[in-house]
């Protein structure tokens, strides 16, 4: 297995987004907090030989770190066709070798039906920037219906909400994270030329 920090370096390659969409909160997940969330899931035994589904997949970026750490199959869900694009680019930057596909479709409207047993991971649209307050709830929501286990991306002062939510769709919060990463300047409204975000990850089993 490659260390966390050997992941993190493979990940620098992922290119991205051409022309990125405010509406859509499109901003590409670091490479350190994605081989944060795919190091700590692998760990765990929910990548290896599991069918990964990145949920809002974006440049692709969770679902391609995942590659690297021998899942069955990745399947990444967007409703960018521009984003999956992006994303089929960095399949061939990174050199998957594992099984990947890309679907455009919304997440929010439970896109598959898997019949294995399915780790989500996703970085889902907060929603706190553009009055859309718990945007991620829709993903949750899909994550409930679809996975065994879900790694998920939040913002930071999140927890409550997030651990209600699995517990009211019976699910289980087993692990909580923080961390921090700069997100450089994406979109014109921004003033920074970067700005700290500080997030939460969980794991959920469903
Ligand atoms: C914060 S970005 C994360 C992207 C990705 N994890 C990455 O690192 O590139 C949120 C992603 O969710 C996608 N998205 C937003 N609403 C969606 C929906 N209803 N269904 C599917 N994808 C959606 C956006 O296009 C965007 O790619």
């Amino acid at each position: 297995m490659s260390t966390r920090s050997q992941l993190t370096q493979q990940l620098g390659v992922v290119a991205g987004f051409d022309d990125p969409r405010v509406d859509l909160e499109q901003y590409r997940t670091p490479p350190e907090l994605a081989s944060y969330l795919v190091h700590v899931a692998d760990l765990q035994g929910d990548i290896e030989d599991r069918t990964v589904i990145d949920l809002g997949c974006g440049t692709g970026m969770l679902g391609l770190a995942a590659t690297l750490r021998g899942p069955r199959r990745v399947v990444g869900v967007d409703i960018d066709d521009a984003a999956l694009g992006t994303a089929q680019e960095n399949r061939r930057r990174i050199a998957a070798t594992s099984s990947v596909s890309w679907v455009q479709a919304d997440a929010t409207q439970i896109p598959l039906d898997p019949s294995d047993g399915v780790t989500v991971v996703m970085n889902p649209p907060f929603g706190a920037q553009n009055g859309n307050e718990h945007a991620d709830r829709a993903f949750l929501e899909t994550t409930a219906e679809i996975a065994e286990v879900s790694y998920s991306i939040h913002n930071a002062g999140s927890a409550d909400f997030v651990e209600s939510f699995a517990t009211d769709h019976g699910g289980e919060m087993t692990h909580a994270y923080s961390a921090e990463f700069d997100l450089p300047k994406t979109f014109e409204h921004q003033s920074e030329q970067s700005r700290t975000i500080d997030v939460e990850l969980f794991r959920i089993e469903w």
